[in-house]
């Protein structure tokens, strides 16, 4: 994984398309601000906002300045001071995405003015943009010679969905290639920044005492749950066009997925991890539509109540159709074609509107092949599982039978439990802080390289061609609950259950 190597020494620019968007203003001024007071940030920085809104340089620092206190529940000066230490400058752009004359503007604004011979130095595209302008934004610079890495490094940052199918990934693909290198693209998917999710990494390969267990022979299953207890939100117009699958599954499961699954990388390099999760992610099992119905369950919430508080059901939320077939919650299960793998099914669950918020990981092991025991003790014994906490309680558990204390020989599962907080002192860099820098150090580790996409999108198509064409049934489940009961069917053994967090 990155080490923290030290950003470049030459004048960076970071220029912000969709600046004053609500991402800009919730997650990456105050991720900015928060590098700049802990010295992390480039010498000589300038913010550039590029977005329609008229307004001037002075109003748009103030604008971050603002954001940055609300999001740290500081004042303006507290969030002035970190940016004024550091000496960043704020430039701003009124400009459409989709004008050639805005990105003729930035280059002469990065260049010192219309005739201007300034060296840009380093510049980091962010885009905080609606998806549908990736294609006309990345045209725009490269078009105005914005591309190139004449004089510095020119990264193009740009965050989910990386297209809404197969085909579309493919074409978004092939669109940035005409004028960004593969390594000049970071593809960000947030997962990958949190501490937990790297802590996978950390578990399996600087350990000796995992990984030998960490296969075939010694697992069962494995089950994935990426559990919210939110709704959609404001979000409903794009949950419509999204559901589960495209919202989770397809980007940050699979990359939990891969993770958990891969083989031991060359190093913690980028391409080294990155070629690794590819190649798992090509042995996962195409999934065809004969064998969909038995391999997934689709559901919607219903009204019901959360955290003991009413909430209404998927349809009645703002932006959706009252009839709407979108999934909320999606069960399935996925086999992976490997040696290490082959025969252990990956049971994947995510919903919105259930009845905690929680992220883990379960490998849940074998049965032992037989038990010493009397058969009136049998029954308290059950296979181990090693729960890999993501989020919120961070931390790893195992589960154990231990003797119970007495005169007859009794068992019962007991827990060890690891939990983050309680460890370790550190603060964990807030997930965009971690991006934004990384970004800035050019560390790819964290960033989803083309061809993860692709294979993401080859697994995840049969889905969407399937509830396209065999109208896979959409069950319900109140709001609150667990999810479907049909997705117990998904389970192979009749004594498995998905894990109760
Ligand atoms: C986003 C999805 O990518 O991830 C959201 O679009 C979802 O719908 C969010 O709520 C979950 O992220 P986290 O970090 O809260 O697990």
């Amino acid at each position: 994984m990155a080490t923290t190597p030290r950003p470049a020494e030459v004048a960076t620019t970071i220029v912000v398309f969709g600046a004053t968007g609500d991402l800009a203003h919730r997650k990456l001024y105050p991720a900015l601000a928060s590098l700049a007071s802990t010295g992390q940030i480039p010498d000589r920085l300038c913010v550039v906002g590029v977005a329609r809104t008229e307004m001037d340089d002075a109003e748009f620092e103030r604008t971050v300045i603002a954001s940055v206190a609300k999001a740290t529940g500081g004042d303006q000066e507290t969030g002035a001071a970190a940016f004024a230490d550091q000496g960043v400058r704020f430039r701003y752009l009124t400009g459409s995405a989709d004008d050639s004359a805005t990105f003729q503007a930035l280059a002469d604004l990065l260049r010192g003015g219309p005739d201007g011979t300034h060296p840009i130095g380093n510049c980091l595209f962010y885009l905080s943009t609606a998806p549908s302008l990736f294609e006309s934004i990345a045209d725009g610079l490269g078009m105005a010679g914005l591309a190139h890495e004449d004089d510095g490094f020119r990264r193009f940052v740009v965050e989910k969905p990386f297209g809404h199918d197969l085909t579309s990934a493919l074409a978004l693909t092939g669109h940035l290639c005409r004028w960004f290198h593969e390594r000049q693209i970071f593809r960000i998917d947030h997962y990958l920044a949190k501490e937990t999710v790297q802590n996978i990494l950390a578990l399996r390969f600087t350990n000796t005492i995992f990984e030998p267990l960490w296969n075939r022979r010694y697992v069962d299953h494995v089950q994935i749950t990426v559990a919210e207890d939110l709704g959609v939100e404001h979000r409903g117009a794009f949950y419509e066009h999204a559901g589960a699958l495209r919202d989770i599954v397809q980007n940050h499961v699979m990359q939990v997925l891969a993770l958990t699954a891969m083989e031991p990388p060359a190093s913690f390099q980028a391409d080294a991890v990155r070629d690794e999760k590819v190649k798992l992610l090509r042995s996962v099992h195409p999934l065809d539509l004969d064998t969909l119905e038995r391999h997934v369950v689709r559901a919607q919430y219903t009204a019901g109540e959360v955290n003991g508080v009413p909430v209404p059901g998927y349809r009645e939320e703002e932006g959706v159709d009252p009839r709407s077939h979108v999934e909320t919650y999606l069960a399935l299960r996925l086999d992976v074609d490997n040696w290490r793998w082959a025969g252990v099914p990956f049971y994947i669950r995510t919903g919105k509107r259930l009845a905690r918020r929680v992220t883990e990981v379960v490998l849940r092991y074998k049965a032992v092949p037989f038990l010493p025991l009397p058969p009136s003790a049998r029954d308290t014994v059950e296979p181990n599982e090693l729960v890999l906490r993501i989020q919120p309680d961070a931390g790893i558990e195992t589960s154990f039978a231990a003797k119970v204390p007495g005169q007859a020989f009794r068992v019962r599962q007991v827990r060890l439990d690891f939990s983050y907080a309680q460890t370790f002192e550190e603060a964990a860099p807030e997930a965009y802080e971690r991006v934004l820098h990384d970004a800035l150090v050019g560390d790819a580790t964290l960033f989803i390289r083309s061809d993860e996409v692709e294979q993401s999108w080859r697994i995840v198509q049969p889905l969407i061609d399937g509830f396209d064409q065999v109208t896979l049934p959409l069950t319900q489940y109140p709001a609150g609950s667990w999810g479907p009961t049909a997705a117990q069917s998904l389970l192979l053994a009749p004594e498995d259950r998905w894990r109760a967090p």
